[in-house]
C-alpha cells in the first residue's frame, strides 16, 4: 500500500483533529502518501481529495470540530455515489482509507467495501455520544461529558439561587452515556435515560420526597432519546404536580460537539489514529478500531454498529443513592 486517504464524517466531535493529525503522520513515517478528503463522503463523491503534508497538520491538535469537515451524505447511500467515489479514490492511486465518524460512517464504508474490495477501510470511532461497541471511548466523549458537566455546574448556582427545578436535556441520540455521567458528576436528582424505560410518576414522587427533605434546587438530566419524551414534554407532565417550584428548562445542544478536546481526548485520538495506520498496513480492513480497558481492539464494522456497550447499572444506581 502506497496511497492512504483519511475523512470526518457524521456529527463532528472533539478530539478528530488529533486523529487526523495522528493518521497523516503515521503515515508519512511510514513512507505513504497521504491524502486528506473533504466533506466526509460527499468530498469522496465530488473528488474533494487533496495530498497532506507534515505541515497540514500543525497547530491542530488542540482545535475543535475537523479541519477536514464532516457531512450527512444521502448521496453515499446510493450506488451510483458509492460508484463516484471510487473511481475518484482510483483516480488518485488510494488504496487505503482511514474513516473517523460514528455508525453512519461505518454503515457506509462497510457497503462501500462489499461493492469495491480492491480498497481497505479502517474506522476510528468519532462521536461524542459513545454509542459503538468495541470500544470503551469514542473520540469526543470525554471532551462532551466535561462542557455538559460545566454547563450544568453553572446551571445549578442559579437553580439554587432561585430554588427552581431544572429539566436539562443532553446529547446522545438513542445512548445514554453523557446524560449518566452529566447526572453523575453534576449531583443530579434523577437522570432519564433511553436504555432504561422512564416512570414519570416514580420521577415525581422523587422529587417531592428532596423537597420534604428541605433540598433547595433540584437538577433533572434528560437524554435526548429518552422514551418519556424531550425535557420540555416530560417538564410540563411535571409541572402539573409539582407546585412548590418554579420549573425551567434548558436544552445544552450542539454546544456539547465543539471546544477544546480535553487530555485523555487528545491521547486516545492520537493512539487510535496511530492504530488505524498501522493496521491498513497490517492488511486489515473493514474494522474499527477501539480502546478496552488499555489494550487496542479491532471490531468488524457490523458489529461495532449494531449495539453499543452496555451501560453500568451500578452507575444508574449511583444517581439514585446521592441524588
Ligand atoms: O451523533 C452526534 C449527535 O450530536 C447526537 O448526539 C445528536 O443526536 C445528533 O448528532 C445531532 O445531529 P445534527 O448535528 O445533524 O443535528
Amino acid at each position: 500500500m502506497k496511497n492512504i486517504a483519511v475523512f470526518t464524517s457524521g456529527g463532528d466531535s472533539p478530539g478528530m483533529n488529533a486523529c487526523i493529525r495522528a493518521v497523516v503522520r503515521t503515515g508519512l513515517h511510514m513512507g505513504l502518501k497521504v491524502f486528506g478528503i473533504r466533506n466526509g463522503y460527499e468530498g469522496m463523491i465530488d473528488g474533494e481529495i487533496f495530498e497532506m503534508n507534515a505541515h497540514s497538520v500543525s497547530g491542530i491538535i488542540q482545535q475543535g470540530g475537523t479541519i477536514l469537515r464532516s457531512a450527512r451524505s444521502p448521496r453515499f447511500m446510493t450506488q451510483e455515489g458509492r460508484k463516484r467515489a471510487a473511481s475518484n479514490l482510483r483516480e488518485q492511486g488510494i488504496e487505503g482509507l482511514v474513516a473517523i465518524g460514528g455508525d453512519g460512517t461505518f454503515t457506509g464504508a462497510n457497503v462501500f467495501l462489499g461493492e469495491f474490495p480492491e480498497f481497505s477501510i479502517m474506522g476510528a470511532p468519532g462521536t461524542i455520544d459513545n454509542d459503538l461497541f468495541g470500544t470503551d471511548y469514542t473520540i469526543g466523549y470525554d471532551t462532551a461529558i466535561n462542557t455538559a458537566m460545566a454547563a450544568i455546574d453553572n446551571i445549578k448556582d442559579t437553580a439554587n439561587a432561585h430554588s427552581r427545578l431544572f429539566f436539562v436535556e443532553v446529547m446522545g441520540r438513542d445512548a445514554g452515556f453523557i446524560a449518566l455521567r452529566s447526572a453523575i458528576s453534576t449531583g443530579a436528582e434523577a437522570v432519564l435515560i433511553p436504555e432504561s424505560k422512564t416512570n414519570v410518576q416514580s420521577l415525581i414522587d422523587t422529587l417531592k420526597d428532596s423537597h420534604s427533605n428541605k433540598k433547595n434546587a433540584s437538577i433533572v438530566i434528560v437524554a435526548e432519546g429518552d422514551d418519556a419524551g424531550g425535557a420540555f414534554e416530560i417538564a410540563d407532565l411535571v409541572k402539573q404536580h409539582i407546585d412548590y417550584r418554579d420549573v425551567r428548562v434548558t436544552i445544552l445542544g450542539h454546544v456539547q460537539r465543539g471546544g477544546r478536546p480535553t487530555c485523555m481526548e487528545r491521547v486516545r485520538a492520537s493512539q487510535m489514529g496511530v492504530s488505524a495506520v498501522r493496521a491498513l498496513l497490517d492488511g486489515e480492513s473493514g474494522k474499527m478500531v477501539g480502546i478496552v480497558h488499555r489494550d487496542i481492539t479491532y471490531t468488524p464494522f457490523e458489529q461495532a454498529i449494531k449495539h453499543h456497550e452496555e451501560i453500568n447499572p451500578a452507575l444508574v444506581e449511583l444517581v439514585e443513592i446521592l441524588g
